[in-house]
């Protein structure tokens, strides 16, 4: 059988506090329970899906980087980094792995600053907006974009 594919899905600031941290924006699900639907997800369709959180943006950095060479996708939700990371955009870039970008809520409907996102256009494609749906919906995109590609 064919090894499994690896993708990492990376949580930034704050989504760790996802279940408690305003539920009528980024629902009740927990980080926990998100992260066992995406790796269940992932299981099923021969992907090994793994997870990473961190509130700060060197860890990120760090953990983007270390994908080089042995992870062929990468999910991020960058968190409030989304707006402001020169950083993370350039570990995308160091390591040249197809990213795709994800948001619970619809960053287009909120406040302003929210509509900017220093990695969407490098980003095969975002998804912004159907909550923990999204993630179902990146791993079947980053699966499409995989066999495609
Ligand atoms: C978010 C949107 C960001 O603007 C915010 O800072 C987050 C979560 C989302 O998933 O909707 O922390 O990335």
């Amino acid at each position: 059988m064919a090894k499994a594919k690896k993708i990492l899905v990376i949580h930034g600031p704050n989504l760790n506090m996802l279940g408690k941290r305003e539920p009528e924006i980024y629902g009740r699900a927990t980080l926990d329970e998100i992260n066992k639907d995406i790796t269940g997800k992932g299981a099923s369709n021969g992907l090994d899906v793994q997870t990473f959180q961190s509130n700060h943006e060197g860890a990120i950095i760090d953990k983007i980087q270390e994908c080089f060479g042995n992870i062929k996708g990468i999910i991020i939700n960058p968190g409030a980094y989304t707006h402001t990371s020169i950083g993370i955009r350039d570990a995308i870039l160091s390591v040249n792995i197809p990213v795709i970008e994800i948001h619970l809520s619809n960053i287009y409907k909120r406040e302003t600053f929210r509509h900017k996102s220093m990695i969407a256009d490098i980003a095969v494609g975002q998804i912004s907006g159907f909550g923990i749906y999204g993630y179902m919906l990146a791993i079947d995109a980053m699966m499409n974009f995989l066999s495609s590609s």
